[in-house]
């Protein structure tokens, strides 16, 4: 796409991971200055809408809404307009919707305009999925592959990135070359407990294999005092907001 907007010195955006608004924004006011920006998903949008997510651009921090729309492609671009006007700073659609949802996608972000467009990612294979999974909706394993022609589609489609899992950094970086913008979740500082994440790296390790942005929750949402987690981070990463 032209004019990609750049993303922050910062990489790391929060998962607000809550439907509880006053604590979206509490964790948002108390974390702000450590980290690059905030991510609020389905469950944060489905209670509080867009009224909700106007608080939390309020604050001035970058918003990624995680809402991977997949739907028919000017369903698609209508939602990625709206989602723009709101003030998101990156959106995100399923590879999967196909070649003509990925260019209304690309497109309706094109007509919001220069830097001020959201970037667009897509979501290849849920980490959720595995290759049973995959057989089962009738796409071929195994989910490494499937990944890594999602992304080459979506990169072929003018979209700006791809979210991906630490493990995929690697295939997918050597597939799509050095542009293309990696999201990066299942993120564990060593000192932080991985809880239901199985596949982790550290920040460090993260960004050092190419990673250009880190989706962090718990181990910031989820520490007695989030920004002390969210500055040690930043200091681990030499980085600050
Ligand atoms: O708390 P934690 O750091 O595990 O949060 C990670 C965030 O990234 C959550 O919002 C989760 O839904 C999201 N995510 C993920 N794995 C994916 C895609 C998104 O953990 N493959």
């Amino acid at each position: 796409m032209t004019n990609t907007p750049s993303l922050p010195t910062n990489p790391v955006f929060v998962a607000l991971d809550t439907p509880d608004l006053d604590r979206a924004v509490a964790l948002a006011h108390a974390v702000r200055g450590h980290v690059g920006g905030v991510k609020t998903g389905l469950e944060f949008f489905s209670a509080n809408g867009a009224d909700g997510v106007r608080a939390i651009v309020d604050l001035g921090l970058p918003v990624f809404l995680d809402l991977k729309f997949h739907d028919i492609p000017n369903t698609v671009a209508g939602a990625i307009r709206a989602v723009a006007g709101l003030g998101a700073a990156v959106v995100n659609v399923h590879a999967s919707g196909g070649p003509a949802m990925l260019d209304a996608a690309r497109d309706a972000a094109e007509s919001v305009g220069g830097t001020s467009r959201p970037l667009v990612i897509a979501v290849t294979v849920l980490t959720s999925m595995d290759d049973g999974d995959l057989s089962a909706v009738g796409q071929t394993p195994p989910a490494e592959e499937q990944v890594v022609r999602l992304a080459q589609l979506t990169q072929n489609h003018g979209l700006d990135g791809v979210v991906c899992s630490p493990a995929e950094i690697e295939p997918i970086r050597a597939a799509c070359g050095p542009e293309f913008k990696l999201i990066v979740p299942g993120i564990r500082p060593d000192w932080a407990a991985s809880g239901d994440q199985k596949r982790i790296t550290t920040p460090r390790q993260a960004r050092d294999r190419g990673a250009d942005m880190l989706v962090i929750g718990r181990p910031i949402t989820g520490a007695d005092d989030p920004a002390a987690a969210a500055a040690r981070i930043a200091e681990e990463l030499g980085v600050s907001a």
